[in-house]
C-alpha cells in the first residue's frame, strides 16, 4: 500500500520508504561493527517491529537469529501507561546472550525501559535497543538507545508496521495520522 494519495486521515508523509531503507542500511553498518564476530539475537517486538526486523535482518551482513515478543501496555489506545503485560514471550533462553531489541518506535520510553530491564533480569549478557523512530520530546523515562533511525516530532504516526487500530501497518512510508482521527486537536 503506498501513501501517494494521503486521503483525509493522513496529514503528511514523514519518511518515505526510500529514506527508511537507506537509514536502516547505515544503522546495519554500525551494528555490524559493534557486534563484529559476535552476532546478537535479534528480538522484535510484535507487531509494530515486523517491517523494521524484516528489512534490518536482511540488511545485516552476518547470520542473525530472530525471536519475538508481544507486549501490551494498559491504557488508552494512543498513550502508553508503563504497565506492561507479556502477551507472547521469547522462545529462546537468553542467558549469557547478547540481545538486540528491534523496535518500531519509542514514545514515552516506558515500554522499552521495562522490556530492557526484563531481558537483563533473565541473565542476558548484554541488551541493546535499536529503534526506527523516536519521539525525544515525549520521553518520560531515560532509555539508553544504541541505534535510532529518525527522531520525530510528537505526533501520532502510522505505516511501516505502525498502526492505528490495526490499520495502516502495510503503508510503505511513515505518515502522520490526522489528529481528528484519534480525537486529538
Ligand atoms: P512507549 O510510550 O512505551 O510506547 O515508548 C511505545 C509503543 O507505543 C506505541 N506508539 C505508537 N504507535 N504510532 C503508533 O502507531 C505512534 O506514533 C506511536 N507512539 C507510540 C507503539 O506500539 C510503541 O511500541
Ligand atoms: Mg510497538
Amino acid at each position: 500500500m503506498d501513501s501517494h494519495q494521503l486521503g483525509d486521515n493522513l496529514s503528511a508523509i514523514l519518511h518515505t520508504e526510500d529514506e527508511l531503507r537507506s537509514r536502516l542500511a547505515e544503522m546495519a553498518r554500525e551494528i555490524e561493527v559493534d557486534y563484529a564476530g559476535n552476532p546478537p539475537l535479534l528480538v522484535g517486538v510484535l507487531k509494530g517491529a515486523v517491517m523494521v526486523m524484516a528489512d534490518l535482518a536482511r540488511e545485516l551482513r552476518f547470520h542473525a537469529q530472530m525471536d519475538w515478543m508481544a507486549v501490551s501496555s494498559y491504557g488508552a489506545s494512543t498513550k502508553s501507561s508503563g504497565v506492561v503485560r507479556i502477551l507472547k514471550d521469547l522462545d529462546a533462553d537468553i542467558t549469557g546472550r547478547d540481545v538486540l531489541i528491534v523496535e518500531d518506535i519509542i514514545d514515552s520510553g516506558l515500554t522499552l525501559s521495562w522490556l530492557k530491564e526484563n531481558l537483563e533480569s533473565r541473565g542476558a549478557k548484554s541488551v541493546r535497543i535499536c529503534t526506527m523512530l523516536r519521539k525525544p520530546e515525549a520521553l518520560k523515562v531515560e532509555v539508553d538507545v544504541a541505534y535510532v533511525g529518525f527522531d520525530i516530532p510528537v505526533e501520532f504516526v502510522v505505516g511501516y508496521g505502525l498502526d492505528f487500530a490495526e490499520d495502516y501497518r502495510n503503508l510503505r512510508d511513515v505518515a502522520v495520522l490526522a489528529p481528528h482521527v484519534y480525537g486529538g486537536e
